[in-house]
């Protein structure tokens, strides 16, 4: 196993670009990464019924999720155990059973193993089949409809893995209604390291004005100013790094600035604001009209606000597939929810302006680590170290604005975190980066 406290230094603010390309680095990411932390798997939303399903994976393991007839949620890798086949080929769907297009082994939508052709004729009856059930994902949990799972047993729960990162996901979470993902997820593929969106996400507010620069001129939406950094108020949000790797950076008052017709949202937020306030107080009222850019550990991000929700599923050291669903709450009028799609689209869809800025950059900041030489570099996120630290009123560590890069350090350190091998329970013992210093 790589010794990961040489890939990581100075607190998350230094990478080992050898992180972006090793096949054996990424190897030992499925398996200390996504063999053990928990997942974004599905919105409840998406499988109301008993009998609904979607497939989806877990690092590169294909699994799918399945509504019980009893209303819980269960998930399984989806490989037959007889020969290994694909069992379901369908993305979405409802079914009484998986059937084999093989030989024909049927499976419940628990997974197990229920019907096997010429039973008693071939295997003479002696099939055992409860060894034969499709490998179960451990532990699979909601957490106010986002589904997760892990394929650790020994994993904590969700909701203290989530940690602090949910007291602020309460923000859209706890709306009157709740929320949806409206699909069916738009599917492209990127030639990055998944790692490279997941920072951009979480901490990334540097490049909006500059790479985006042309596309907020063409939106014309209140964000415009913002091309070429002509008028970027810096100081006009905050930036947040949760223990557990997950983070985010919030503008104030720009939850509906990157919609070029942001009229209708910016009344329903007027409207549900004083709700919100006597929800969850003052703080987070203020979070819910900001527009944030997030990710949660390992590979889920979202932007609330532009209301694009992604993963980033790795499929190689240097490739990714990336899901795209547009986030909304459920209670928004149908000509809302569809202007939300439409701005996601426009943005962050698969042709999306600003995914395909995106998308030109994460692609060459993978592949120039091709070269050997520049492959034995390091990379530097070290923006806004000397100024972040403990927030009276705030969880987590808080850098001052909105462009620093204090969540990404975060994400880094778990990540050292997890791939050093050390048990959840280690992990959670240990000491962790605690700057002592106080930002208002
Ligand atoms: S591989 Fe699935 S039934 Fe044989
Ligand atoms: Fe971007």
């Amino acid at each position: 196993m790589k010794d990961v406290t040489k890939l990581i230094l100075e607190d998350g603010a230094v990478q080992d670009r050898r992180i972006y390309w090793d096949q054996d680095i990424y190897e030992q990411e499925l398996e200390q990464i996504f063999a053990r932390a928990w997942q974004f798997l599905a919105h409840e939303s998406q499988i109301p019924n008993a009998g609904d399903f979607i497939t989806t994976r877990m690092g590169e393991d294909n699994v799918i999720v399945a509504r019980q007839p009893d209303g819980k949620i269960k998930a399984f890798i989806n490989s037959c155990p007889h020969r290994g086949n694909v069992v379901c080929h369908a993305d979405t769907g409802n079914a009484r059973a998986f059937t084999c297009a093989y030989h024909g082994w049927a499976f419940g939508l628990d997974g197990e193993l229920a019907t096997v052709p010429l039973e008693h004729d071939a295997y003479y009856d002696a099939i055992e089949r409860p060894r034969y059930a499709m490998h179960p994902v451990a532990k699979v949990e909601s957490y106010k409809g986002l589904v997760f799972g892990t394929f650790d047993a020994g994993a904590p729960s969700l909701r203290d893995y989530l940690g602090d990162m949910a007291w602020y996901m309460d923000t859209f979470l706890d709306v009157p209604g709740g929320i949806e993902l409206l699909g069916p997820p738009m599917k492209s593929i990127l030639n990055c390291n998944w790692k490279v969106p997941v920072e951009n996400f979480i901490a990334d507010g540097y490049h909006v004005g500059w790479a985006h620069a042309a596309a907020l001129k063409a939106i014309e939406s209140p964000l415009s100013p913002l091309a070429g950094n002509q008028a970027y108020d810096v100081n006009s949000g905050l930036q947040v790094a949760t223990r557990g790797g997950h983070g985010f950076g919030v503008i104030w008052d720009a939850a509906a600035a990157i919609h070029p017709d942001g009229g209708a949202y910016r009344e329903w937020l007027a409207k549900r604001t004083p709700i919100m306030r006597e929800r969850l107080g003052e703080w987070r009222s203020r979070f819910y009209n900001g527009h944030w850019d997030a990710s949660i550990f390992p590979n889920c991000s979202f932007l609330y606000g532009t209301n694009t929700w992604k993963l980033w599923l790795p499929m190689g050291p240097h490739n990714i597939e990336v899901w795209t669903w547009t986030l909304v709450e459920k209670d928004m009028p149908a000509e809302l929810k569809q202007m939300m799609v439409a701005t996601n689209m426009m943005t962050f869809g698969t042709a999306g302006m600003l995914e395909t800025d995106d998308g030109e950059n994460m692609e060459q900041c993978t592949g120039s680590n091709r070269g050997w030489v520049t492959r034995r570099g390091k990379l530097y996120s070290g923006m806004g170290q000397v100024r972040e630290g403990v927030h009276a009123e705030l969880p987590g560590i808080v850098g001052k604005g909105i462009v620093c890069e204090t969540s990404n350090r975060g994400f880094y350190r778990r990540w050292a975190e997890l791939m050093s091998g050390r048990s959840w329970e280690e992990i959670s013992r240990e000491p962790h980066y605690a700057p002592n210093r106080e930002v208002a």
